[in-house]
C-alpha cells in the first residue's frame, strides 16, 4: 500500500486540514476519518448511501447525552439537516457529528470563505452548515455502532474496555507463563513473560513485556516492551516502553516511556510525568 502524508503546519482546524488536500484529491470524492474517533461502521455501506442519496456531503451522526462537546445537527420538519453548530453553548439537538465524512470537491468552495471560529479554527461543521444553507445536498447517516472520541482519558479507557470485550480472545501461545493464575480472555503476544502473577481478563498484553509479582485486570491493556513489577493494575492502559514498580493503578492511562518507581497510587489519572 502506498500512503501519502500531507502535514498541516499548525493546528488551524479540521477544515484547514482538509483544504490542504485539494490538489491531492483533485476531482475525486473522498472520505475524512478523524483519527481519535473509534467506531465500527462499514465504509462500503456509507459509500453506497452517499451515492444512492446523490449527496455532495455525507455526515455520520449519533445521539448523545452531552452534545455540547461536539458539532451537532438540527433537523427540519422534513427530516433533513437544517443547521449545524460546532460545540453549541445552548441545546440545539442531541445528534452529534461523528468524525467520519464523505465529500466531493464542492466542499473546498465552502472552506475558502470560512472565518476562524471562537476557538480560532476553521471548522468543517461551519463549511457543511453553509452547504445546507445554500441548498447543497447534505445527507446524514445515523451510526449504530459504539462511538468513542478517544481524545480524553475517560474516552480512551471506555474505548479500551469495549474493544477488549469485543475482541473476546484467549491467546498465549508464544509467551512464557510461570507460577501464575490466568482467568478470562487474555491475549498475550510473543516474547512476553509472566511470573508469579494473577491475571483477570479481559486483558491485552503486547510483545516483549515482563510482568512479575503483580495482579492485572480486568479491562487492562499493556503495550509492547513494558516491565511491570509488584503492581496492581485495573482498568488501565500502559503505553509502550514503560517501567512500573510497586504501583497501584486504577482507571488510569500511563504514557509511553514512563518510569514509575516507589510506592505510588495512581487513580483516575493521565500519567504523563
Ligand atoms: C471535531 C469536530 C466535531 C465532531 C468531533 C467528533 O471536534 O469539530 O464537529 O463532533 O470532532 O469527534 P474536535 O475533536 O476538534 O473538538
Amino acid at each position: 500500500m502506498n500512503i501519502s502524508f500531507i502535514y498541516q503546519d499548525e493546528p488551524r482546524g479540521l477544515a484547514h486540514a482538509i483544504s490542504i488536500n485539494k490538489d491531492f484529491t483533485g476531482d475525486d470524492d473522498f472520505v475524512v476519518l478523524l483519527g481519535d474517533n473509534i467506531l465500527d461502521e462499514s465504509l462500503f455501506k456509507l459509500r453506497r448511501k452517499y451515492y444512492d442519496s446523490k449527496a455532495d456531503s455525507l455526515i455520520l451522526i449519533k445521539e448523545v447525552d452531552h452534545p455540547y462537546d461536539f458539532g451537532v445537527v438540527k433537523f427540519g420538519a422534513d427530516g433533513k439537516a437544517e443547521k449545524l453548530v460546532e460545540k453549541p453553548k445552548e441545546f440545539i439537538s442531541s445528534y452529534a457529528i461523528v468524525g467520519v465524512y464523505i465529500f466531493n470537491k464542492s466542499i473546498y468552495d465552502q472552506i475558502e470563505v470560512l472565518k476562524p471560529s471562537h476557538r480560532g479554527e476553521l471548522e468543517i461543521t461551519d463549511a457543511i452548515s453553509n452547504q445546507v444553507e445554500s441548498n447543497i445536498n447534505v445527507s446524514t447517516h445515523i451510526l449504530e455502532s459504539y462511538w468513542f472520541d478517544s481524545g480524553t482519558r475517560a474516552g480512551l479507557l471506555e474505548a479500551n474496555k469495549t474493544l477488549l470485550i469485543e475482541a473476546n480472545k484467549f491467546d498465549n501461545v508464544d509467551s512464557n507463563v510461570k507460577d501464575s493464575y490466568l482467568h478470562g480472555n487474555i491475549d498475550i503476544k510473543e516474547k512476553t513473560s509472566i511470573e508469579n502473577s494473577n491475571l483477570m481478563g479481559p486483558i491485552f498484553i503486547g510483545k516483549n513485556v515482563k510482568i512479575y509479582n503483580s495482579t492485572i485486570g480486568p479491562f487492562t491493556t499493556i503495550a509492547d516492551n513494558c516491565v511491570i513489577e509488584n503492581c496492581e493494575l485495573q482498568e488501565t492502559i500502559v503505553m509502550e516502553d514503560t517501567f512500573i514498580k510497586d504501583a497501584y493503578c486504577i482507571a488510569s492511562v500511563v504514557h509511553r516511556g514512563m518510569e514509575i518507581e516507589g510506592k505510588q497510587t495512581i487513580i483516575n489519572k493521565l500519567f504523563a510525568g
